[in-house]
């Protein structure tokens, strides 16, 4: 029987990224509280009035990529009482996450040590499938020609269910010139993969510290905005790299049944109370 659009339950996925943690809290760049910033992101996400299903961090966990770092990251994040599932970006080290967070089985189902973070998991309705594409002691990604075999066998498990794909580095330019040059190599493989699996609803990314979205493979591919800082928005291809204490936040995907994939923007902080339109008549507040 089919559903009907009350019947259906939906589903909620919190999207952060780019957390740059620093052990003991140190700043980022001497200015940036990333740990505070997490908290406060934290914070945010548990005051929403429905509480996400589970949070995919996609990359840029902390900052150095030091064990240290990890554990730091691991006390703040056990604030959060939903499942977190983590990849790697280019500042994390694959083998000291893989260390510190060795309960997450996750992690492990491609490799271990150094070897790259890919993993398949169902999340309600939803799979969702971490590629990884950094490239150690690079800042730029790479699609691994290599790695596509286990990405399209990943596709094949379940090509009914709505599929969230997630990687650091986005597949296109932004125009954010200094950050297009430490972007993803060989997207195209990538696009030609995704374009043969519909099931794709959205390529989750992070590296940009802003929301930015672009078609990608006949799906839609986006960004996440940080927790703490963003990076400046400036489309002039020989941009200077800078950053700006832009309003921080982060994603919430929501999956309905009915309606599909509708992607909120979330800002994170508090802002304040909520306020009716109407009187108690049901008149607008002139
Ligand atoms: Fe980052
Ligand atoms: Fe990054």
């Amino acid at each position: 029987m089919m559903q009907t659009a009350s019947q259906a339950t939906p589903y909620l996925v919190a999207h952060i990224t780019d957390l740059h943690i620093k052990a003991g809290g140190k700043l980022s760049y001497r200015r940036v509280d990333t740990a505070d910033a997490l908290r406060q992101c934290i914070d945010t996400l548990l005051a929403l009035p429905q509480r996400p299903d589970i949070a995919v961090v996609t990359g840029d966990l902390v900052d150095f990529g030091s064990e240290d770092e990890y554990r730091f990251l691991r006390g703040i994040l056990e604030a959060l009482p939903i499942p977190v599932r983590l990849m790697p970006g280019n500042h994390d080290s694959r083998d000291a996450l893989r260390r510190v967070f060795a309960d997450h089985a996750y992690l492990f189902a491609a490799g271990d040590g150094d070897s790259p973070v890919h993993y398949r998991i169902d999340a309600g309705p939803l799979t969702l499938i971490a590629f990884d594409c950094t490239v150690p002691r690079h800042s730029g990604g790479r699609v691994d020609p290599d790695a596509l075999p286990w990405l399209e066998a990943a596709l094949a498990v379940a090509p009914e269910r709505p599929t969230l794909l997630m990687l650091h580095h986005p597949p296109f330019h932004t125009g954010i010139g200094h950050m297009d040059q430490q972007g993803l190599e060989n997207a195209a493989l990538l696009e030609a993969v995704v374009r043969r699996h519909p099931q794709i609803e959205r390529v989750l990314c992070g590296h940009l510290h802003r929301h930015i979205t672009r078609r990608f493979g006949g799906t839609i591919a986006m960004t996440a905005p940080g927790p703490a800082h963003q990076v400046a928005l400036d489309l002039d291809p020989q941009a200077a790299s800078r950053f700006r204490m832009e309003p921080p936040g982060f994603l919430l995907h929501w999956w309905h049944p009915v309606h599909g994939l509708v992607t909120h923007a979330a800002p994170i902080g508090d802002h304040g109370p909520v306020y009716p339109f109407f009187d108690e008549g049901g008149r607008l507040i002139d």
